[in-house]
C-alpha cells in the first residue's frame, strides 16, 4: 500500500474522502494534518479524530496545521455548505484521542524524511501547510513522491467567485507557492469534480453499510445535499470533490483525459484572486510534472460506495 499523508479541512466531503482512504487497500494513511478552510484547523482536527475513533483507527497521528492563510486571517469557514461544525451539525466529538504535539508542517516533514522518496501527499483543503512545509523544510521536498491537490477551476466557473475555487481562494499565495515547488503535482479541479455527484439514493446506500462510521457519513450528507439542491444543482445531489481527489491519489481511477501544462499559476490580485491558470509556455515550465485530471472512466460515487462496502467497519 502507498504511504499517504492527508492534509484536510474536515468538512463533509473531506470526511467522505477520509472514509474512502481508510477503506481503500491500495493506501495506508500514515498521518493527517489539518488546515482552516471549511472550518478552523482546530475544529477540522477534532472532526478528524472523531471520525478515526468511529473507524477504529486512532493509530493514525493527527496534527493541527495553519489557522490563518499566509496573508491575513481565517475568514470563518463555510457553514452554509458544511454546517457550523463542518460535519452537518451531527455533533462529532472525539472521546479518547487527541492531536499530536507536532504541527502539521512538522508531521509532514517527519513523515517525508521517514518515507524518503515514497510518501504521497493528498491535499483537499487550502494549501497553507504545504506552502509552509516547502518554505521551512526545502531539503525535505524531494522526499515527497507526489502531491495530489483538490482545487482550482480552469475552464469551469468557480464556486466562491466567478473564477475561483474555495481551496485556492482561501489561500492563493499558498497555492501559488505549492504549484511552484519542486515536486510532481496532480490537480483535481472543479472541471472534473462537478461532474461526479452523489445522489440521495447513494446516501441511503452508505447509510445501510454495517458499522459505526457509514451511518454518520449519511447523516452529515443531509446538510451537503441541501446546499447543492438549493444551489448549483437544483436537484438532490452533491459534488464529490475530495473523494474524487482521494480516488486519484489512490491510483484507483482510469484517467481518460488530462492536461499537462508547462506550469500552473494562481492569480493573487484583483477580482480574479484565487483563479488557477494553466500555462503552456515551455519557457516557464516547472521542472516536475504538472497534471490536471479532466475525465476518468468510472463515476466516483460508485468507486466510493464499493470501497466503503468492502471494508469491515467496527
Ligand atoms: C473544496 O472546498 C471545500 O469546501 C471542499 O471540502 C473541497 O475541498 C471544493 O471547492
Ligand atoms: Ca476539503
Amino acid at each position: 500500500a502507498i504511504p499517504l499523508y492527508l492534509d484536510c479541512d474536515t468538512g463533509i466531503d473531506d470526511a467522505l474522502a477520509l472514509a474512502y482512504l481508510l477503506a481503500e487497500p491500495a493506501v495506508r494513511i500514515v498521518g493527517i494534518g489539518t488546515v482552516s478552510g471549511n472550518v478552523s484547523a482546530e475544529r477540522a482536527a477534532s472532526n478528524t479524530l472523531a471520525l478515526l475513533e468511529l473507524a477504529g483507527r486512532t493509530d493514525i497521528p493527527v496534527a493541527v496545521g495553519a489557522t490563518d492563510p499566509l496573508h491575513g486571517t481565517f475568514h470563518g469557514g463555510a457553514p452554509q455548505v458544511h454546517g457550523k461544525d463542518g460535519v452537518g451539525g451531527i455533533g462529532l466529538v472525539p472521546e479518547t484521542s487527541a492531536v499530536v504535539a507536532a504541527s502539521a508542517v512538522d508531521l509532514l516533514r517527519d513523515l517525508a524524511d521517514e518515507w524518503s522518496g515514497q510518501l504521497h501527499v493528498l491535499a483537499v483543503g487550502p494549501l497553507t501547510n504545504l506552502a509552509r512545509f516547502a518554505s521551512t523544510h526545502p531539503e525535505s521536498v524531494s522526499n515527497i513522491a507526489d502531491v495530489v491537490v483538490m482545487g482550482g477551476a480552469f475552464d469551469r466557473r468557480g464556486n466562491v467567485s466567478e473564477t475561483a475555487e474555495a481551496n485556492i481562494h482561501n489561500d492563493p499565495e499558498a497555492a501559488a507557492a505549492t504549484f511552484e515547488a519542486e515536486w510532481p503535482i496532480t490537480i483535481v479541479p472543479l472541471d472534473i469534480t462537478m461532474d461526479h455527484a452523489l445522489t440521495e439514493a447513494d446516501a441511503r446506500q452508505i447509510e445501510a453499510i454495517q458499522g459505526s462510521l457509514p451511518p454518520q457519513l449519511a447523516a452529515m450528507l443531509a446538510t451537503y445535499l441541501d446546499y447543492y439542491e438549493q444551489g448549483v444543482f437544483g436537484i438532490r445531489q452533491c459534488a464529490l470533490h475530495d473523494p474524487l481527489a482521494a480516488i486519484i491519489a489512490a491510483d484507483a481511477a482510469e484517467v481518460l483525459r488530462e492536461d499537462q501544462p508547462a506550469a500552473v499559476r494562481v492569480e493573487t490580485e484583483g477580482e480574479h484572486r484565487g483563479r488557477t491558470v494553466a500555462v503552456s509556455d515551455v519557457a516557464l515550465a516547472s521542472s516536475h510534472d504538472r497534471r490536471i485530471v479532466l475525465e476518468i472512466a468510472h463515476p466516483a460515487a460508485a468507486t466510493l460506495i464499493t470501497a466503503l462496502r468492502s471494508y469491515d467497519w467496527p
